[in-house]
């Protein structure tokens, strides 16, 4: 095989279903994953489960399971989502696992120098005997004196503060109010890799609107983080402490490295050292615009603290909004992976994402009504009705022959265009502009469409003397066709797949001219039926 990469998406929190902001993440990076491989490269595509944490052992104790039991339900459902929306893995793995153990305490190893103890003063339920998180803690803003804030920022004025700092703090948790409490805590020195940041920003792959927001932090000296957490916590236990354990944040990127390692043992063609801890293979990260800073600062400056190669890209993505708003469990507008299941096919989704995706940092927006019709008039009414309304016509008029040489001026116009037409949907998809691609092959369909309209094979056919031209006109628009399934095969997988088992062959992004129709034209894409999410 060809030159190896490694992409990876977020592993998101076990916490809950899959739901479609999840999808937008997942849904890019197998489009740009699905792209390299048919351009001949060996991605390995990379994702799993972020299972530590607070809020996981809490939903775990709620649900009166062990964290484990609970783990695995939640991995059973996502694996299903991920099955149905064809999301194309090699390996998804998990933070609980021997690999990340096992990768993060050599890492801590070796950042060994780079950590100091502070003492520090935290929030303490005494009924829960725990530290609180942030966001397990409310009260009053402490800049505005808005009431029902929680421990890390003001949803009124947007000011930061500590926990302490909050009037009439409460745990969210027993509704008592938590007392201060001093405990020691492992920093990592970030601002001693404050310049290395910088540099490595330089050369990374990272998008333009992305560097402005590191840019703005990196202005300020940063301030060292606080890798720890104190027991009750679920997570990887800090060497040498029975009561402190790695902050989640610290093993979350690390099990990117995790899921690496579980591929190769399974891989023997593959070295895990060779691959991420010799840079053999670029690596390249997609993430939500929330966890930019994590991912562009922590990781890199743990990473090169620890010795070990930095990232060569990170492309972040907007939020999903839903006719303009955020999706929210009250407003009825949540939505998850399997709900979207029951009612639409996954290709449609996924077409409709990537009408929508662009390679900036803005946000995406779902109109189902849209989705509906954008589904049925471009990728059923103007794309596949190509192959089908071709098909029949050289079925029953050609015993299902179509013509290789074309020999007319305007038909081979047609196929050039569409040929030529390729690289820059290839540069496209390269740059992650998933929008401008499909407005490419549309515009692709629209050509072959005008010519059809303007040829009327269907009544050519009806005249010995047309009857030949007929047969060009149907197979060169058939030969378009073709093209135009291999060139959405990354965005469509599914429908991809039913081509690629009718014509017996994989879609290659060069498709060769088919000679002979094997069969009836399979139902490649049924139509939408209106809105179910109304
Ligand atoms: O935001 C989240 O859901 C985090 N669990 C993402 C972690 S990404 C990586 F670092 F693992
Ligand atoms: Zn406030």
């Amino acid at each position: 095989m060809n030159d190896k990469m490694i992409v990876t998406t977020a592993l998101c929190y076990s916490n809950g279903p899959f739901h479609l902001g999840h999808l937008v993440e997942q849904i890019q990076a197998d489009i740009w994953v699905r792209f390299q491989r048919q351009q001949g490269k060996d991605c390995i595509f990379l994702s799993g489960e972020d299972a530590h944490g607070t809020a996981i052992m809490l939903a775990a104790e709620k649900a009166d399971l062990t964290p484990e039991a609970y783990l695995n339900n939640i991995l059973s459902d996502r694996l299903k989502d991920l099955d149905g929306f064809n999301i194309s893995y090699d390996t998804y793995h998990s933070t609980e696992s021997i690999e990340n153990k096992n990768i993060c305490y050599n890492i801590y190893d070796r950042i060994k120098s780079h950590i100091v103890e502070k003492e520090i003063d935290q929030l303490y339920d005494t009924e829960k005997n725990m530290f609180l998180p942030d966001r397990f803690v409310k009260g009053t803003c402490p800049k505005c004196g808005a009431e029902n804030q929680y421990g890390d920022n003001c949803e009124q004025c947007g000011a930061f503060y500590e926990p302490t700092e909050l009037i009439d703090a409460v745990s969210v948790l027993s509704n008592t109010k938590p007392v201060i409490k001093t405990s020691t805590h492992f920093f990592f020195e970030l601002k001693k890799q404050q310049n290395h940041i910088t540099q490595w920003l330089k050369g990374a792959e990272i998008q333009q609107q992305a560097i402005n927001k590191l840019m703005e932090w990196l202005k300020e000296p940063l301030q060292d983080w606080d890798i720890s957490r104190d027991a009750p916590y679920y997570g990887f236990k800090i060497p040498g402490h029975d009561d402190k354990y790695f902050y989640v944040w610290l093993d979350a990127p690390i099990g990117y490295m995790a899921a690496l390692k579980a591929f190769c043992d399974k891989n023997p063609n593959y070295d895990f050292e060779s691959l991420w801890w010799d840079k053999k293979a670029p690596i390249y990260h997609f993430i939500g615009k929330d966890i930019l800073y994590f991912h562009a600062i922590f990781w890199p400056a743990v990473l090169h603290a620890a010795k070990l190669p930095t990232p060569t890209g990170i492309f972040t993505h907007g939020f999903l909004t839903i006719n303009k708003v955020k999706m929210s469990k009250s407003r009825g507008t949540f939505i998850t992976a399997k709900s979207y299941l029951e009612k639409y096919p996954s290709d449609a989704l996924r077409y409709y994402f990537a009408s929508k995706l662009t390679n900036t940092i803005q946000d995406i927006d779902i109109d189902w009504d849209d989705f509906v019709s954008k589904i049925n008039s471009d990728l059923v009414g103007k794309i596949v009705n190509i192959g089908s309304r071709c098909a029949k016509i050289i079925e029953k008029n050609f015993q299902y022959n179509i013509i290789t040489e074309i020999t007319c001026d305007e038909a081979k116009t047609l196929l050039n265009t569409i040929v030529q037409k390729g690289d820059e949907i290839k540069l496209a998809f390269q740059e992650r502009q998933f929008s401008n691609a499909i407005k490419l092959i549309s515009k692709c369909a629209d050509l072959c469409n005008q010519y059809i309209d303007e040829k009327q094979p269907w009544k050519m056919v009806k005249d010995d003397s047309t009857i030949n031209e007929a047969h060009i006109c149907v197979s060169s628009a058939f030969h378009s066709f073709s093209q135009l399934m291999s060139y959405l095969s990354p965005v469509t997988p599914e429908m991809a797949s039913k081509y690629a088992e009718f014509i017996n062959s994989d879609l290659k992004w060069n498709m060769p001219y088919l000679k002979q129709l094997p069969g009836s034209f399979p139902r490649l894409f049924e139509r939408l039926e209106a809105n179910k999410f109304n």
